[in-house]
């Protein structure tokens, strides 16, 4: 089975090939980063005339590395929602007409799916599942039941994780997309306990033993600390180490109440996985400490590979797949939606929750 994917929902225009038995036939991206970086962030209009500009050079470069035409293809995926709303539109209409023109199913792709279902893309992880999904727009822990059936176990009151990086990172004068930028910055840090020390950040909410999320706290935070501090090479390397060393501690602590909860929820559930998934699990610090904490816990932690942790045609593809295999393709009156949970996705189908 041959799916073709497509992403477009935020600022990479993604596309790829993917077969049924875990082999990426092509993966072609093009991030929008420069076009961003003048503004400091995404402007929805502008990402997605860029989508539109790009698409149909990308799905003709997609199939010819694969070495494939549109008749070799079993179906077509493309990212229905969230996101931004012109972007997705873009891709669900493009994957929609060649769906169409070639006679192919549709596979309406749920973005936040995707990422949970990435690291199946590398090897079998029975359900069910924890999952942390960690991006620029969530921060979510789910148990992933199987395709198409999530229980949301926590979310964010205000800003999402990966947001966190990027406003903190813009604060301390480093381009879009912060994350990355902040990761290299803190990479320069000399010595991380002293940093601590000096520049300390707690966890949000500690007291609260609901499993929830909140980051507006941290971002203030940061401002304070820069305010009273010369802002020094060495002292924001020191600042951006401090800083991200508790963003993954936070994860970690509302991981540890999660990984608890699915002990007590699954009783029977023998080698349990935690996921971390979304362009934030692309930091190795986050991955470091998530993964100890995982094997003291008796989870073993599992992410998709580097280069498909952030937005990609891959992890669409690959949705791709695993939705056709499940039978759920989509009639082309399919809307595009900025949001859509997870949850939704059983009801969507005609399922009761
Ligand atoms: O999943 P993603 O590519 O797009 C969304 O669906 O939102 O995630 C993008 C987010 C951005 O906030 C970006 O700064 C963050 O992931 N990110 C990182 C790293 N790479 C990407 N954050 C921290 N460290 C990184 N290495
Ligand atoms: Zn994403």
């Amino acid at each position: 089975m041959k799916i073709l994917g497509i992403e477009t929902s935020c600022d990479e225009t993604g596309v790829a090939v993917v077969t049924d038995d875990r082999q990426v036939l092509s993966h072609v991206l093009l991030s929008q980063i420069k076009t961003h970086q003048a503004t400091g962030g995404v402007v929805p209009e502008i990402a997605a005339r860029a989508h539109l500009d790009h698409l149909d050079d990308l799905i003709a470069q997609s199939l010819k590395e694969a070495g494939i035409t549109f008749e070799d293809l079993d179906g077509v995926a493309a990212t229905c929602g969230p996101g931004l709303i012109g972007g997705v539109m873009v891709g669900m209409m493009a994957g929609k007409a060649v769906a169409l023109a070639h006679n192919k199913p549709f596979i309406a792709v749920n973005h936040l799916e995707a990422h949970a279902l990435t690291p199946r893309l590398v090897e079998d992880i029975p359900f069910p599942y924890l999952v942390l999904l960690v991006s620029g727009g969530h921060t979510q822990i789910l148990v992933a039941e199987n395709i198409g059936h999530y229980h949301l176990w926590a979310s964010t009151r205000d800003d999402a994780v990966g947001e966190c990086f990027d406003k903190s990172a813009k604060m301390m004068g480093l381009p879009y997309p912060g994350g990355p930028h902040l990761e290299k910055l803190a990479a320069g840090c000399k010595n991380i306990k002293a940093a601590k020390e000096k520049y300390p950040f707690s966890i949000p909410m500690k007291g609260s033993k609901e499993i929830e999320f909140s980051f507006s706290g941290l971002k203030t935070a940061m401002r304070q600390t820069l305010d009273k501090t010369d802002e020094t090479p060495e002292n924001l390397a020191d600042i951006a180490a401090s800083f991200q060393s508790i963003l993954a501690k936070t994860l970690s602590y509302r991981a540890i109440q999660a990984m608890k909860k699915f002990k007590e929820t699954y009783p029977h559930k023998s080698d349990p996985s935690l996921i971390v998934c979304g362009g934030v699990s692309a930091n190795t610090t986050i991955r470091e400490t998530l993964d100890k904490t995982a094997s003291e816990h008796g989870f073993t932690l599992k992410a998709a590979p580097m280069k498909y942790a952030t937005d990609n045609g891959a992890m669409i593809a690959w949705a791709g797949v695993e939705l056709l295999k499940a039978g759920r393709t989509a009639p082309l009156s399919t809307k595009a939606r900025p949001r859509w949970p997870l949850e939704e996705l059983r009801t969507a189908t005609g399922e009761t929750k």
